[in-house]
């Protein structure tokens, strides 16, 4: 992981020029027709061919559009089939904003998948005193406390904590409906977008009790 120091000074860096790029990419590049799939925030592993993959890190990872999502996203309204994002919306600082953003781009009938680490279970988990559930990443810590802080905020990287009453309440907010948990990489309502190449993508080693937390929800139809 990138030091915190050198993280915020690419953000104030790089923030800009992501900001005329996305600006660009709306205004003249992103498509208007057809079937899209957008995934935020691949990361070093996670690109998806035949999706449009937008992130900041394009160093050391590969993405399709350099792009900040803290703002705008770079898509026209109502052009988007379906989005997903896996452990990205904890960074972003307005989730409520971003919420808007997803509504906005999505057709109608449109749906998105998106999620991070489970807060609920971890409170969960912090109350039953079952330090073995946290995972050593990005530290190694020996108190159930350090444990719970470490999962929760990863060294400040993680802005928010999200709870999936939290998601629904911004997701409602934003015009979604059917808004629904999921097991990671295992169930969802849009089989025709979330295939198996996607459900791969979030393992987990705890399955009945999930380190993820991951929502589903869909912009209504025209005739709803
Ligand atoms: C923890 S990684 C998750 C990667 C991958 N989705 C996974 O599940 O392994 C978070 C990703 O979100 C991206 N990201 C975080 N904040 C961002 C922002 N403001 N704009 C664009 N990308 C951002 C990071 O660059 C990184 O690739």
């Amino acid at each position: 992981m990138l030091a915190r120091r050198t993280k915020a000074l690419f953000y104030i860096v790089a923030a800009p020029l992501m900001r005329a790029n996305g600006l660009v990419y709306r205004l003249l590049l992103a498509p208007r027709t057809g079937s899209i799939k957008v995934q935020l925030g691949p990361g070093q592993k996670n690109y998806m061919p035949g999706w449009i993959n937008v992130d900041a890190n394009m160093f050391t990872g590969k993405c399709d559009v350099w792009a900040d999502l803290r703002f705008k996203l770079p898509f026209r309204d109502a052009t988007i089939d379906v989005f997903y994002s896996h452990h990205t919306i904890e960074h972003l600082p307005d989730l409520a904003f971003h919420f808007h953003e997803l509504y906005r781009c999505l057709k109608p009938g449109g749906c998105f998948r998106v999620g991070g680490p489970n807060g609920d279970m971890a409170i969960r988990k912090f109350q039953e005193g079952d330090s073995n559930w946290f995972i050593d990443f990005p530290d190694s810590r020996r108190s159930l406390g350090g444990r719970f802080e470490n999962f929760i905020f990863c060294r400040q990287e993680h802005l928010t904590i999200l709870t999936y009453s939290w998601l629904a309440e911004l997701a409602t907010e934003s015009g979604f409906v059917e808004i629904k948990q999921c097991q990671p990489g295992k169930e969802t309502s849009y089989p025709e977008w979330i295939d198996q190449a996607v459900l791969a993508m979030e393992p987990e080693t705890t399955p009945d009790c999930p380190h993820t937390l991951l929502i589903e929800g869909r912009k209504p139809g025209p005739n709803e």
